[in-house]
């Protein structure tokens, strides 16, 4: 499973690029309005970050909308994805793209046959919201296995997003599961690397160095 970055944060990007394991970059409108500032300027700022897939939301409901606003999206750079409301609008507007050549991310799923409807008009990514799923007692874990096993008995090629990812149990869960891509928060991210064990261990092998020393 590869990681990816939630949010607009950039100097959570940058920091989290420095480590080498992200590959790609996640927004949501709820993200880039916490950052504020202009929209465009942040992503062309961040596609100089990360070389991965950056995905950038539209907010127009009706097709037409998305695909003016996801055209001129496309226009920051190669690596824009434009992510798109999993709707009727929305998969005509994921069609046009997929014809276009321009990859798309279509979001807000939480179903098994969403998933399938996005994949089937052309999606390069579904983003299954495991955590939302959790917080009304549902299991988005269970989505995200219903998801890899439709698309592997039947061969299709978009790839699954686990998204909506709070803690590290969900990263492991996902990555069992078969989800290509984990897409979570930085704190989700660099909670990852720890475990108290490591910190005991680091703490006794210096102080058993000092105590050589003497
Ligand atoms: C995914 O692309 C979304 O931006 C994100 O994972 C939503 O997460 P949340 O449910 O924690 O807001």
């Amino acid at each position: 499973m590869k990681f990816f970055l939630d949010t607009a944060n950039v100097a959570d990007i940058r920091k989290a690029n420095e480590l080498g394991v992200i590959a790609g970059v996640t927004t949501n409108p709820s993200l880039v309005a916490k950052e504020g500032g202009d929209f465009h300027a942040m992503l062309r700022e961040i596609v100089q970050i990360v070389d991965g897939p950056i995905s950038a939301e539209v907010i127009s409901l009706d097709a037409e909308g998305m695909v003016e606003e996801g055209l001129k999206l496309s226009e920051i750079h190669p690596n824009i994805t434009i992510k798109l409301p999993m709707t009727l609008e929305g998969l005509k507007a994921c069609h046009q793209f997929a014809k276009r050549g321009i990859k798309t991310n279509v979001t807000l799923i939480f179903t098994a046959n969403q998933a399938l409807m996005a994949a089937r008009a052309g999606a390069t990514f579904v983003s299954p919201f495991l955590g939302r799923l959790d917080d009304i007692s549902t299991d988005g874990m269970g989505l995200i296995n219903d998801i890899v096993q439709i698309f592997t008995v039947h061969g299709i090629d978009t790839e699954i997003i686990a998204a909506s990812i709070r803690h590290p149990i969900h990263v492991t869960q996902a990555a069992m599961a078969g989800a290509h891509i984990g897409t979570m928060p930085y704190n989700v991210l660099t909670s990852l690397v720890k475990h108290p064990l490591t910190d005991a261990g680091i703490e006794r092998f210096l102080k058993d160095w000092e105590g050589m020393k003497k």
